[in-house]
Formats: structure tokens, C-alpha cells, sequence
């Protein structure tokens, strides 16, 4: 039996390095893998949990689309489509509401930076938020979920609900795991936390030129002297350095901090210079596919209807079991 994959990116802004490194670089990996049915989506209702503007999220869908697809997603191997289109995802969110409790929900680590973050918008949508990923999850029955390490807390929500879903009313949910790529954890520019669209200053945008990319590298804090502690900014440099340089240049790099003879400078325009490589390809590809947005469009409809039946056929069963057909 193949697999199924379900994986998505919300819509808040245009995606970053860390997006690409933890979230989509693990999509396409299981794209092309035959033994997976993926689906991806823009998780644009997961948007409306944090305050957002109405024109940026309806540029913002279909932006997210469009990075995909210059990412390497193909509507010939994957469904791509977008959350609010299917809205099948709600109502199974809402069945699910009823298995799990608020106290649960106010316990997720995610939960409480949103709230600390936003604390005027402390909403039933953004306690809501983890029930409605589940329910993005369990709607394809998908048992693999390409994301990065900070989605693990939703995960463990979605194996809770699949696991009382299945003993309360006999449904035959899988429990879904984490698919890590080796840039599950990508750390922010200010070297503490990390790389996150809503923290100005932290990431490198997908779609950055080599003059931006080289500025902010340049403006990760470091220190005035090598030799210390890996911490802060210079762990982030390192973890770049990691991701992006061959083996033999990161050592050197690395030999040249411990005895004191690194210059930061050095490092971080190597460093930029190999990000903007990496982000090339994507940068020109992106632009052909923003030219055709007829193209888009049509992808965007097929994935949805493409999805539907997949969604229905699980809320039909869903409905069936909790005598609410
Ligand atoms: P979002 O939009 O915050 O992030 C999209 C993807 O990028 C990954 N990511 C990172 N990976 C490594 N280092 C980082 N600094 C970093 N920042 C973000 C995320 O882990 C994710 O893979 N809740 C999800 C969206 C979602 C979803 C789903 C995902 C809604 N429903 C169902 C999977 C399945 C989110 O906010 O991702």
C-alpha cells in the first residue's frame, strides 16, 4: 500500500530559508519518492490565527503556491492546493474539537509564544489551531508529515486525536511522524531562537538578492575575537556553514575559529555567497512561473478538486462512525 504525505506552509508572508530547509526541501524529497501519494497545501486558514491583513493573505496564497513550484513541487506528482478551498478540513476540525480539551490546548508551547506575542488576540482560532492541523493531517489518512523540528508539539496533537478517534468510534486513523531534513532547525539571524517570519531581522527570504542576503548575513552578531564558545549569532554562522559549504571548506573555517585566526568577515561572505547560489535557480524559475499566472491558476483549481475527493471520502467514514450521517 503507498503511503500518503500531507504537509503545508501558512500564509503569512512570502516563505524563508528556514521554510525551504525544514518544510519544502522534505516535500519534494517525498515527492519523488514513488512509494508516496503527497499532498501540500497553503494552510491559509491557519493565517487568520494571528492578526493578518486581508489583501497580503489573498497575495499570499497563491505567492506560497508559486514557491512551490519553483521550489521543485510538481502537479504532475503532488496535489497541491490550498486549506480554504477544501472546506472539508473544517468540519472534520470541529469533530475533533469535541475529543480534545482547552486545558490541553493552553499547554502547547506554540500556543503560549502566540499568546505572549499577540496577547490581544488570544482567539478561539489560534487554541484551535493544532485540532485544525490535525484535521489537515488526518483528512488524507497521511502517516508522514514533512515538516521542521518546531511542528512537533502539533504532531503529538494529531497522534493524540488519531489515537482517541480510533478507540472512541473505531475510525482507522494513522498516527502521523515527522519527516527531518538536516535543516530541521534552522536558527535565527539574531542568534537567539529561531529563523521565523513573524521575528523582523531573524530570516533570508527565498527571493532575496545576493546584495540583501550578504547585508543581513553580515549583521548576524559575532564576536570581536574568535576562539570562544560557538553560541549566539556564531552558532548560526556554523550551522550555515554546515548546510551550505563542502565538508572540507566548513572544517577549514571551523580550525581557522579554534585558533583564533577566523575572520567573521570571511566566513559571512563565503556564507552569502553560497546561499545566494543554493537560491539562484529558485529566484529564475520563480519568475517564469509568476508570469504565467493562468498556469497557477489552473493548478490551484485542480489541486482542489483533486484533494475534495480524497477529504470527502474520509469525512463520509468520519460521519458515519460518530452517528452524524
Ligand atoms: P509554518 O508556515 O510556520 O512553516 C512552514 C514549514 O517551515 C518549517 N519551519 C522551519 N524549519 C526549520 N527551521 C525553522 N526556523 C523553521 N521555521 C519554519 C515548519 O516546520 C514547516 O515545516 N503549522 C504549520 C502549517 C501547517 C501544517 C499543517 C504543516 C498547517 N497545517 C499540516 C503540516 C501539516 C506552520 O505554521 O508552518
Amino acid at each position: 500500500m503507498s503511503h500518503r504525505v500531507l504537509s503545508g506552509c501558512r500564509a503569512t508572508g512570502r516563505l524563508h530559508l528556514g521554510n525551504y530547509l525544514g518544510g519544502v526541501k522534505g516535500m519534494i524529497e517525498l515527492q519523488n519518492n514513488p512509494n508516496y501519494e503527497t499532498f501540500y497545501m497553503v494552510a491559509d486558514a491557519h493565517a487568520i490565527t494571528t492578526p493578518f491583513s486581508v489583501n497580503e493573505l489573498r497575495q499570499d496564497r497563491r505567492e506560497i503556491i508559486i514557491d512551490y513550484l519553483a521550489a521543485g513541487l510538481d502537479p504532475k506528482k503532488s496535489t497541491l492546493f490550498i486549506q480554504s478551498q477544501v472546506s472539508e478540513h473544517f468540519e472534520l476540525s470541529f469533530y475533533f474539537s469535541s475529543i480534545e480539551t482547552i486545558a490541553r490546548m493552553m499547554h502547547l508551547p506554540t500556543y503560549k509564544d502566540k499568546v505572549k506575542q499577540y496577547p490581544k488576540n488570544n482567539t478561539m482560532a489560534l487554541l484551535n489551531y493544532p485540532i485544525l492541523m490535525a484535521a489537515d493531517i488526518l483528512l488524507y489518512k497521511a502517516d508522514l508529515v514533512p515538516v521542521g523540528i518546531d511542528q512537533e508539539p502539533h504532531l503529538e496533537v494529531a497522534r493524540e486525536i488519531a489515537r482517541k478517534m480510533n478507540q472512541i468510534y473505531g475510525t482507522k486513523f494513522p498516527e502521523p511522524k515527522r519527516f527531518a531534513t538536516k535543516g530541521e532547525y534552522i536558527p535565527s539571524l539574531t542568534g537567539e531562537g529561531k529563523m521565523s517570519k513573524s521575528i523582523e531581522g531573524s530570516y533570508i527570504n527565498l527571493t532575496d538578492s545576493f546584495d540583501e542576503i550578504r547585508k543581513k548575513i553580515r549583521a548576524v552578531p559575532t564576536a570581536t575575537v574568535s576562539g570562544g564558545p560557538i553560541t549566539g549569532g556564531i552558532k548560526t554562522l556554523f550551522i550555515f556553514a554546515e548546510i551550505f559549504l563542502p565538508p572540507n571548506l566548513y572544517q577549514e573555517f571551523k580550525e581557522k575559529y579554534h585558533n583564533q585566526s577566523l575572520k567573521f568577515v570571511a566566513l559571512k561572505d563565503t556564507l552569502s555567497e553560497a546561499i545566494y547560489q543554493e537560491l539562484k535557480p529558485f529566484q529564475e524559475k520563480r519568475k517564469q512561473i509568476a508570469a504565467n499566472l493562468n498556469y497557477v491558476e489552473k493548478i490551484i483549481k485542480e489541486g482542489a478538486e483533486k484533494a475534495k475527493i480524497v477529504a470527502q471520502k474520509t469525512l463520509k467514514e468520519v460521519k458515519e462512525k460518530m452517528g452524524l450521517n
